[in-house]
């Protein structure tokens, strides 16, 4: 094998076909709705990429400050020879951990975003000549087939982005992590914390206006895959929080009544002046929580770490 490999599990036309799929179902829903893996187009990924960098986004640098402070004993616990990592985007994080792993022989970034994917693996075998990468571009949520490396296997989903699911759609997730684990491998998760609502709106709606832009990219998304017509500027974008659910809904809210058209799904959708359409959610946990979501799915959480302000944690487990 090369050092660097990038492998598409699915299909470009499975992709497409996904895309058509969710637009058509989370258009005709209510809310509307879709979801979040369709921001990422090397634009998103850019914008992404961005967010972690303003000052109102804390998640990247609390995890960051986790990962400095305790990726010594994550190595230690985990001696892992491969890690694969989901939603790897830049992989910029991981190099904490990467370079505590003094037997690491080969990382998987799997990721959707096939631009994210190749600038940071091959500055990672740049930077890293002995390391083997083999980049996947899969979704994390369609059953990942992972190659064959050695062992034992640390797989890493960082950045809070399981809060990115729905609870049911976690749970399946998680099973399905579980089943990717041998006796001996462990799982790295980030979980971004609940905390005042103040500090969570301003994370998902900046000052700057970056995230806006990262929102309504989906829309941009599906005019130039889609052939659709929505103005980008027709719709705001709001954060909120929502205290039931425990969770920050990102979403596009329509200035004025209008009428969107997606030639190639036939498609023609009405927007109520005020409606909005729901983009992501961002689901903010507790310790007790997690601890039980991963005991569900057959994993035990082994460690649980924090940042010195108490803002987000990532929990090491292991298979039961
Ligand atoms: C919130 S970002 C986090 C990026 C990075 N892990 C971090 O901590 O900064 C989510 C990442 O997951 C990827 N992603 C989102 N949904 C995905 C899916 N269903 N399958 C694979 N990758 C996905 C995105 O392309 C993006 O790189």
């Amino acid at each position: 094998m090369s050092p660097f490999s990038l492998t598409r599990t699915l299909p470009e036309d499975a992709t497409d076909a996904a895309l058509r799929a969710d637009v058509l179902q989370g258009l005709a829903a209510t809310p509307k709705t879709l979801p979040p893996k369709w921001f990422y187009d090397a634009r998103g990924s850019d914008l992404f990429e961005r967010i972690t960098e303003l000052p109102e986004y804390y998640p990247t640098r609390a995890e960051r400050e986790i990962l400095i402070a305790r990726a010594g004993e994550i190595a230690a616990a985990s001696g892992a020879r491969t890690v694969v990592e989901l939603g790897s985007g830049s992989s910029e994080k991981t190099r904490h951990l990467l370079d505590e792993l003094t037997d690491l022989h080969t990382y998987v970034p799997v990721d959707v975003s096939e631009s994210a994917l190749s600038q940071a693996g091959r500055a990672l075998i740049a930077e890293r000549p002995g390391l083997h990468v083999h980049a996947l571009i899969a979704d994390f949520t369609a059953g990942l087939t992972l190659p064959d490396t050695p062992g034992p296997r640390l797989v890493a989903f960082l950045g809070s982005t399981i809060g990115n699911l729905l609870p049911h759609e976690r749970a399946t997730f998680l099973k399905s992590v579980r089943a990717l684990l041998a006796p001996g491998d462990a799982l790295l998760l980030g979980t971004d914390l609940v905390k005042d609502e103040s500090v969570l709106v301003a994370a998902y709606d900046d000052a700057s206006g970056v995230t806006a832009e990262f929102d309504k990219n989906v829309l941009a998304v599906i005019n130039r895959e889609l052939g659709g017509d929505f103005d980008l500027d027709a719709f705001t974008h709001v954060a909120v929080w929502d205290a039931g659910n425990e969770w920050i809904e990102m979403r596009l809210r329509a200035r004025a009544a209008q009428t969107v058209k997606i030639p190639a799904l036939g498609l023609v959708v009405d927007f109520a002046e005020g409606e909005f359409l729901r983009t992501e959610v961002s689901s903010k946990f507790r310790e007790q929580g997690v601890r039980r979501e991963l005991a569900e799915a057959g994993l035990e959480l082994t460690h649980w770490w924090t940042d010195a302000a108490g803002r987000f944690a990532l929990s090491l487990s292991t298979p039961r």
